[in-house]
């Protein structure tokens, strides 16, 4: 896999030393809550892992999965919901956690719909925040890199599904798409 990454954007000891200081952050804002992390399926699951690890304060865990439309849709905006949460949310304190935030269309879609169902908070935790190619007006609220627009993999992140195991997240050799 590393032969088909240009560069390395974020090393595997920048993303932990991060990952550390987002942990603290929420430590300390949700001290004496027990907030349910809400990981969105598949890319998130690396983060969420660790930054649950690194955490000190009691949480508890869900997932999602959502996608989109058939192919080519997401600029459309269209996302439908794979799989829901196991349990109620309501009067909890959620936090979404995920990789990334491209668009906006994926949680500004999630954030509707969790709080139609009256949880008490609901806060977006993302890794990398590709604010160049925002659609919708959303923000995280807890937020580890801004990233440029570039075609990044690793750390979760896929192209075709590959490269998610990476430890670290880099750049994409164009000839790996172009061919
Ligand atoms: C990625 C990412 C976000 C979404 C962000 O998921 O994990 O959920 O896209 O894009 P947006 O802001 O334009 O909506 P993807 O659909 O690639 O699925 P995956 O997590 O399984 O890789």
């Amino acid at each position: 896999m590393h032969q088909d990454v240009e560069s390395i954007m974020f090393s595997k000891e920048q993303l932990q030393t991060r990952i550390a200081e987002l942990a603290a952050q929420l430590d300390s804002e949700y001290a004496g809550k027990t907030p349910l992390m809400v990981g969105i399926l598949k890319g998130s699951v690396m983060f969420y892992a660790d930054l649950l690890r690194a955490m000190t304060i009691p949480v508890e865990m869900d997932f999602m999965a959502i996608s989109s439309y058939g192919a080519g849709s997401k600029s459309s905006g269209e996302v439908k919901l794979i799989k829901d949460l196991d349990r109620k949310i309501e009067g909890r304190d959620v936090i979404v956690v995920e990789d990334i935030i491209d668009s906006g269309y994926t949680l500004s879609y999630l954030k509707r719909m969790l709080y139609s169902r009256k949880p008490s908070s609901v806060k977006i935790c993302a890794l990398l925040d590709k604010y160049s190619r925002r659609v919708v007006p959303i923000e995280a609220d807890y937020k580890g890199f801004d990233c440029e627009d570039e075609f990044v993999i690793g750390f979760g992140l896929d192209y075709a599904e590959r490269y998610r195991n990476l430890p670290y997240i880099g750049i994409l050799k164009r000839s790996v798409y172009e061919k």
